[in-house]
């Protein structure tokens, strides 16, 4: 059963699913792989209804694998996503307030995001998504204080992962 981790830009998914297991999937890794360019590029192309549409086929094919999932922030955007987490039973919402998250997403310059480039517009749709992340949620962490792998050891106790 997968285990799928949902959250706000820079509340630390990939970080947190990479010590879950090895090998995890990190859904915006594959979209660009799908794309064939950054996200950032592709958002400049072809604008952010055609990246949700990508993002929904890959998430629903790697869902359908027994694996730790690191979403994008905005998987809770596409209605059909969020039927699928819907009705998983293991989707962890990792979360923090928007000083905390956005601070992190200022510091972390290897990853252009495109719905990140301006503070007011993105704590805008902060304030729009947590209603629904904590809708699909089956475990919510608040990852304020806590290290990945605290973060990492309160999931494997909640599912009693080895
Ligand atoms: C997005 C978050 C990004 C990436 C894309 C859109 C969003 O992923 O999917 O830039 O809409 O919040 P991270 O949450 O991993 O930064």
């Amino acid at each position: 059963m997968s285990i799928i981790l949902i959250g706000f830009m820079g509340a630390g998914k990939s970080t947190v699913a990479k010590l879950l297991a090895e090998e995890f999937t990190d859904l915006d890794k594959l979209i660009e792989e799908e794309i064939e360019m950054p996200i950032a590029t592709f958002f400049e192309l072809f604008g952010e209804a055609d990246f949700r549409k990508i993002e929904n086929e890959v998430f629903e094919l790697a869902v359908q694998k027994d694996i730790i999932i690191a979403t994008g922030g905005g998987i809770i955007e596409n209605p059909k996503n969020l039927n699928v987490l819907d009705r998983a039973s293991r989707v962890v919402f990792l979360t923090a307030d928007f000083d905390t998250l956005w601070k992190r997403i200022s510091m972390d310059w290897q990853n252009v995001r495109p719905l990140a480039q301006d503070k007011e517009a993105a704590q805008l749709l902060f304030e729009k998504r947590m209603k629904d992340y904590s809708l699909v949620a089956d475990l919510t962490i608040d990852v304020t204080d806590k290290s990945p792998e605290q973060i990492a050891e309160l999931i494997r106790e909640k599912w009693e992962i080895e």
